[in-house]
């Protein structure tokens, strides 16, 4: 028992000198939804994350046993659970990276733009009490519509006077997960090498993969590039189908969801060089919110980078989503004001 013990004790005493915690921050992530299909599986990827030291998982009605259950995973976060509004407050206080995943997911022959109703609200509530209890956190919002929501948020924001466009993305990394798995299947590429950047916005046509810019390149016909196309803009249909009525994409939403925070934490930490799509508010088209590469720093976005060379189908793609996306955007920015 001796030796064991000592042991144990020198090899933590080394982990501690290589790895030590002082050389990584303290950071909090508070999930908002955690007891949903997406947020349980997110909870757990999160607790997973090494720059995680802090976890809060809130939502209505579940987190308790949500909490109780991820807690037990031995990794550095401690995690707690938050039910109800008036624990909001304690779930987000001295949050870095805010996570919403909160909100009803779609059932087959729903657009993401039928759950605006019930959605809005839940998101305006939300951002209320972010720019309350930490208008500083980088807020990543999950919930659909993100046409829509992103916008209702930047909104509330600047009614409370919190608002900071570096600090706000819409996650569209999931489109982007998507158009590299498809992409690797057709181009007969090893799937982790591949990239695909996404750029527009989340919902059907608004969602253009730039196939044109995918690497390893590959030579793919234009009939191929046009499924593509059309098969990452109807992912979240294919699995809204295939789960007949039982929601929409969790588990691959969980790991995009966790990779975009990933990416948020390292900015946050300085690393250097951290790149990923993003919705933000941007200046690289006409319109007042688009998805494209983002790089990420210590106040969050650093810069909005550009779409670089399109094809002249993207092109083409580019400009018949623009009308539905500004629609969307409005709509978002009229619900916030209106009450
Ligand atoms: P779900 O219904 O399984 O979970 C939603 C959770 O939100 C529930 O636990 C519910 O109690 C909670 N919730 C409701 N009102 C709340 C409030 N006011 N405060 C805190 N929590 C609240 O739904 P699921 O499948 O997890 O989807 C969540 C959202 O994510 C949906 O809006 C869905 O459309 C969206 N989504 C977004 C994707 C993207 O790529 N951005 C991909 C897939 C889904």
């Amino acid at each position: 028992v001796h030796s064991v013990a000592s042991r144990s004790s020198s090899s933590k005493h080394l982990l501690t000198r290589s790895f030590g915690t002082e050389s990584v921050p303290e950071r909090k992530v508070a999930v908002l939804g955690a007891a949903g299909g997406i947020g349980q599986p997110l909870a757990l990827l999160m607790k997973l994350n090494p720059l995680v030291s802090q976890l809060a998982l809130y939502d209505i009605a579940g987190t308790p046993g949500v909490a109780a259950d991820v807690g037990h995973v031995n990794t550095r976060s401690e995690v707690t659970g938050y039910v109800g509004e008036d624990q909001l407050g304690k779930a987000l206080e001295g949050s870095d990276v805010v996570i919403i995943p909160a909100g009803v997911p779609r059932k087959p022959g729903m657009t993401r733009d039928d759950l605006f109703n019930i959605n809005a609200g839940i998101v305006k509530s939300l951002c209320t009490a972010i720019a309350k209890y930490c208008p500083n956190a980088l807020v990543n919002m999950i919930s659909n519509p993100v046409n829509s929501t992103v916008p209702i948020a930047a909104e509330v924001f600047k009614k409370a006077g919190t608002y900071d466009e570096k600090k706000l993305f819409g996650v569209t990394t999931l489109d982007v997960v998507r158009a590299k798995t498809f992409y690797a299947g057709k181009a007969n590429a090893p799937v982790a090498e591949v990239n695909v950047p996404v750029i527009g916005g989340h919902a059907g046509i608004t969602i253009l993969p730039l196939f044109s810019q995918a690497t390893p390149k590959a030579n793919l016909s234009d009939e191929t590039i046009v499924a593509l196309t059309k098969r990452t803009q109807d992912g979240g249909t294919e699995v809204v189908e295939a789960k007949a009525g039982k929601g929409s994409a969790t588990l691959s939403m969980a790991y995009a969801g966790a990779l975009f925070a990933d990416a948020c934490l390292k900015g946050l930490n300085g690393v250097p060089d951290v790149v990923e799509c993003s919705f933000v508010q941007s200046t690289v088209t006409e319109l007042p919110f688009f998805a494209s590469k983002v790089k990420l720093g210590k106040n969050g976005v650093e810069s909005v980078l550009g779409l670089g060379h399109l094809s002249d189908f993207e092109k083409e793609g580019l400009e018949k989503l623009k009308p539905e996306l500004k629609a969307s955007i409005e709509k978002g920015i009229q619900f916030a004001n209106k009450s």
